[in-house]
C-alpha cells in the first residue's frame, strides 16, 4: 500500500507542485545547469523523472524506480526508466552524472550507503534533500496516518525509518560536507550538494 501521491504520476507531479511552489522549477534548473550538456546521467530513485525534461537534449537520461505507475509513466513518455533496486550498486549504468533526488529521505538509515556507493561509480554527484521532511507540530498517530494515505509513504520504505530524517539547513549542509560535497546552495527548502568523487581524498 502506497500514499495516494505514490499511486498515480500526475497526484504525484502535482504534490511536489504544491509542497514546492515556484521552487520546483528552481531545483531543476539548477540541476540541469550543473549536468551541461551530452551526458549521461542516471537517476536512482527517479519517480515521475521529472528531471529528464529539463536536461539538455543532448543528454542521456537512465532513470530507476521500484514504483511499477511511475516506471511506465517514464517509458510512455520515451524516456529510459527501469524497475530497479537502488541498492543493487554492481548492475549501475555507465554514467557521467548521477543524481539523486529526495531519496535519501526515504532510505533512512542507508541514506550514507547509497552516497558512499554512487560516489564509487560516477563522476559527479548531485544531492537534492530537504532539510525538514517531517516538521508537523502533530502526535506521532496522526503525522503516521497522515503519511500513510497523503504523505511520503513510497511503499518500499517504512515510515518508523523515515520520521528519522530531521535536520536544521546548516545541519544538513554540513552533512554533505563532511561526506565531501564541493558545492553546497539552497533552494527553497532543499539543500543542493555536488560531489567531484575524483577530487575526494
Ligand atoms: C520522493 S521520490 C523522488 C523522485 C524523483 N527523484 C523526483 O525528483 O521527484 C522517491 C522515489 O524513490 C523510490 N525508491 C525508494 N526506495 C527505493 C529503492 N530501494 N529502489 C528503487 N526506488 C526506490 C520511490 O519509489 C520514489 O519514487
Amino acid at each position: 500500500m502506497r500514499a495516494i501521491p505514490y499511486m498515480h504520476p500526475t497526484i504525484y507531479n502535482l504534490y511536489l507542485l504544491a509542497l514546492h511552489g515556484k521552487s520546483l522549477e528552481k531545483r531543476y534548473r539548477f540541476i540541469s545547469g550543473e549536468i551541461g550538456g551530452g551526458q549521461r546521467v542516471f537517476e536512482p530513485g527517479c519517480g515521475t523523472g521529472i528531471l529528464a525534461d529539463y536536461l539538455y537534449k543532448s543528454c542521456d537520461y537512465v532513470g530507476w524506480d521500484m514504483n511499477p505507475a511511475f516506471v511506465t509513466y517514464l517509458k510512455r513518455k520515451g524516456y529510459n526508466a527501469e524497475m530497479h533496486d537502488i541498492f543493487d550498486f554492481e548492475n549501475y549504468p555507465e554514467n557521467d552524472v548521477c543524481v539523486i533526488v529526495d531519496v535519501l529521505h526515504h532510505i533512512v538509515p542507508k541514506e550514507q550507503i547509497l552516497i558512499e556507493n554512487a560516489l564509487k561509480t560516477t563522476k559527479k554527484l548531485i544531492v537534492v534533500e530537504p532539510y525538514e521532511a517531517f516538521s508537523f507540530p502533530l502526535p506521532y498517530r496522526i503525522r503516521k496516518y497522515y503519511d500513510s494515505f497523503l504523505g511520503d509513504n513510497d511503499g518500499i520504505n517504512p515510515y518508523d525509518n523515515r520520521v528519522n530524517w530531521a535536520y536544521s539547513p546548516e545541519e544538513l549542509k554540513k552533512y554533505f560536507t563532511s561526506l565531501g560535497a564541493h558545492k553546497i546552495a539552497e533552494i527553497g527548502k532543499d539543500i543542493m550538494a555536488v560531489f567531484h568523487p575524483d577530487k575526494c581524498e
